[in-house]
């Protein structure tokens, strides 16, 4: 078995074999491209970019050959990946390289990837039959271009959007973020990632990542316990169910104790409560940051030793892994068999993985596998359910014939709908929304464009004005504006990793552009490219429609297109609450029954969308929701089901939310938490009953003694079609003492 050849490979390892398992470097086309844009002092510092100061590509084939690296990131291109793998071959035992990327929503990082729509997009379309289908064609595309390894699930819960990555989550709600976690690995690695055409995948970020404190990356998390056990631990805790085989650390501190020092974390509740049994691999650079940046340990040695000794298994791109452990070993203060225990897991995924029998890559299946077309269909069906609509007033939408549209902004013919994680893409397969629009509308419609460069930075009064004067001779104008994710975009960008921002408003001047459009007094509509909330009140008081596309990926601009001429029916939910202001934050729906007892004096109080909510062109009226048994005991069961009718004569999708409330708990609970949803379709005219089964897990919380169970009482069961309580029909459970 596997596992019988990794025991027999480790009993013939040095220690100095072991310790290179441990350690992963960049790819070398990554190295070369990005050192070209460092300066002499980054170039020199280990911190900045991290490259690798002293060691030239020469020095690190010859590591590889001398067993010393177990592992590479971002080898972004098959050839590389092969001649990684000879120069592992001449190694003395031979062991093939893991090659690990960020394919995030597809392999993004590399040119002529399928893009998926971003995670926040997938998330809204809670389709998790797609979510599945996405990922296992991208880990064919990865295994085509020679990577096994993907830093994907990001199951971290979105409780601040002013940090950059909210588009690379799937939101705020814990049970959500679960069940698309599920989904992914499911998908990446289909059970067992044996063969050729999986991935092993990887949750992160353990744990907190996305909500540090203000925002910024990197920045302290403090919660109680019983919030980590609530809310954010369930998502790993269901991903580790589902076999996910490595776990990365986050860059953050919780609670006082950063994440890669974190033995209660990374030890206590991952292996000794879950019985997680694959590898944790570090973030970028955090080993170091115990000792530069969190001040924990005084020495680079030390750090290696906390982390190992907390729960960490394999070191991402950094140099230097290797020779404290080798110390540490040698002086008794860490032992053999606590590296046999990091390098198992390792080497147990690259037999499975297939990599002992063929390191290698046909380096013609690339271009029969990237972009196939059976993955361009997933990514549009994906990007066609993702795109939420939040306004239509007087049913603007669809579009009644338009003979003359008017369309600006800076994304309205730009890549931002690939999102975060993607490198440039050629121009032919990406739509953008111009070109879905171009592409949608028949030949008699008068399209017309005006360019206002790319950037949602860099609008001028000049354009602005000029804007203002086209959009009088139109029907209705579209503009579409948002934010910049392109991490190859130094000056433009504003959301992705490391791009927070102090304000949720429409960067720069695009709100003047949508005011002087909308002084033309024709129908304005707002087609939002971002990854993470805006929140612009003016927007929602005035313009005729929003439609919040995300990043709806590669096809993003047709399906934005079909949904405007409602050849598309919009279905999708938003996963994450758009607060009023960045001063509302946190402005979850799933919040304690306090929360809003008081109001602000300065600005309303409420969100300006709820999470769940998403309009459609269908009306759904749901009625007659029933239980099977009004009461149970603790560990029982019941079903409740409602009837969802579409009153309309347009057929649609509707995505039926459960929400449930311990009316009176020992510790206080949220006021409604997502408990069930299901994707339905209900032709027009017609009904369809839905039902769920109540478990006593939905039911369950931590009580004041911090056990797990279900307390006797009354829980409120909410149905409906989004978290607003006006959407929702109630009706009681009680559980037996
Ligand atoms: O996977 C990512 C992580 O999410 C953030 N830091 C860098 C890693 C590798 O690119």
């Amino acid at each position: 078995s596997a596992e019988q050849r990794v025991d027999d490979l480790i009993s013939r390892m040095t220690l100095t074999e072991k310790a290179g398992q441990m350690s992963q470097y960049v790819g070398l086309e990554h190295i070369t491209a990005s050192e070209k844009q460092l300066t002499e002092e980054q170039l020199n510092s280990s911190d900045a970019h991290g490259f690798y100061p002293g060691l030239s590509i020469e020095d690190l084939k010859m590591m590889i050959e001398n067993g010393e690296i177990g592992s590479f990131l971002h080898v972004v291109n098959v050839k590389e990946a092969n001649t990684l793998q000879q120069h592992a071959m001449k190694s003395r035992l031979g062991i093939p390289l893991i090659i690990g990327i960020d394919a995030i929503h597809g392999n993004a990082l590399v040119r002529g990837a399928t893009v998926y729509p971003s995670p926040i997009s997938a998330a809204s379309s809670f389709n998790l039959d797609l979510v599945k289908k996405s990922s296992t064609e991208t880990a064919k595309e990865m295994r085509a271009n020679g990577s096994h390894w993907t830093f994907t699930p990001n199951v971290d819960i979105v409780r601040d959007p002013r940090w950059g990555r909210v588009g690379e989550t799937f939101g705020e709600d814990p049970y959500l973020v679960a069940k698309m976690g599920v989904a992914t690995v499911e998908g990446l690695q289909q059970d067992d990632f044996k063969g050729h055409d999986k991935v092993i995948a990887n949750a992160k970020h353990f744990v907190g990542g996305g909500d540090s404190i203000n925002g910024l990356n990197l920045a302290p998390l403090d919660v109680s316990e019983r919030t980590l056990r609530q809310d954010y631990f369930p998502p790993f805790k269901e991903v580790v169910d589902a076999g996910v085989f490595t776990i990365m650390a986050a860059h953050n501190e919780v609670n006082g104790v950063p994440s890669h020092g974190n033995k209660f974390i990374l030890d206590q509740v991952l292996r000794e409560e879950w019985g997680f049994s694959g590898f944790v691999v570090s973030d970028w650079l955090d080993v170091d940051r115990l000792k530069t940046l969190h001040r924990v340990v005084p020495t680079h040695k030390e750090a290696v030793h906390l982390t190992i000794d907390s729960g960490m298994d394999m070191n991402m791109h950094g140099p230097n892994f290797a020779p404290p452990i080798i110390e540490l070993v040698n002086e008794d203060r860490l032992t053999e068999k606590r590296i046999d225990e990091s390098v198992k897991p390792i080497l147990l995924a690259k037999f499975r993985l297939g990599l002992f029998d063929t390191p290698y890559v046909d380096e013609a299946l690339r271009d029969k596998v990237n972009f196939h077309p059976e993955h361009q269909k997933t990514s549009l069906a994906m990007a066609r359910e993702s795109i939420v609509l939040l306004k239509n007033d007087n049913n603007i939408l669809p579009f009644k014939a338009p003979k003359n549209i008017f369309i600006t902004g800076p994304n309205a013919d730009a890549h931002t709908i690939l999102g975060d994680w993607s490198l440039p893409q050629p121009e032919e397969n990406v739509t953008t929304v111009l070109e879905g629009l171009q592409q949608v509308s028949s030949k008699q419609v008068n399209i017309d464009y005006l360019d206002v460069g790319k950037q949602v930075k860099t609008l001028t009064d000049k354009q602005i004005s000029e804007a203002a004067k086209r959009a009088k001779s139109a029907d209705v104008s579209i503009v579409v504006v948002g934010e910049n994710p392109l991490r190859f975009d130094n000056e433009g960008k504003t959301s992705g990793e490391n791009v927070a921002r102090a304000e949720l408003d429409l960067y720069g001047k695009q709100l003047e552009l949508i005011k002087a459009v909308h002084s033309a007094g024709k129908p304005v509509i707002v087609v939002l490219v971002n990854g993470r909330p805006i929140s612009e009140p003016w927007l929602v008081e005035n313009v005729d429609a929003i439609v919040e596309a995300w990043e709806p990926g590669s096809f993003g601009g047709q399906a934005v297109a079909e949904v405007l001429y409602g050849q598309v029916n919009p279905s999708a939910k938003m996963p994450i609450s758009v607060p009023y202001s960045a001063g509302h934050i946190q402005s979850i729906y799933n919040h304690k029954p306090s929360t809003y007892f008081k109001n602000y004096v300065d600005l309303p109080t409420k969100n300006l969308y709820e999470f769940g909510f998403g309009l459609s062109y269908s009306t759904f009226e749901y009625s007659n929701l029933t239980l099977d048994k009004t009461q149970i005991n603790k560990d029982g069961s019941a079903t409740a089901t409602v009837s969802v009718t579409n009153t309309s004569d347009v057929a649609g999708d509707e995505i039926v939310q459960l929400y449930i409330r311990d009316n009176y708990s020992q510790v206080t609970r949220p006021v409604k938490e997502l408990k069930g949803f299901k994707r339905i379709h209900v032709p027009a005219n017609s009904a369809v009953d839905v039902s769920f089964k109540i478990n006593p897990d939905m039911l369950a919380y931590y009580n004041l003694a911090m056990q797990w169970g279900v307390e006797a009482g009354d829980f409120t069961l909410m149905l409906g079609s989004s978290s607003k309580d006006t959407d929702l029909q109630t009706i009681t459970l009680n559980v037996k003492k």
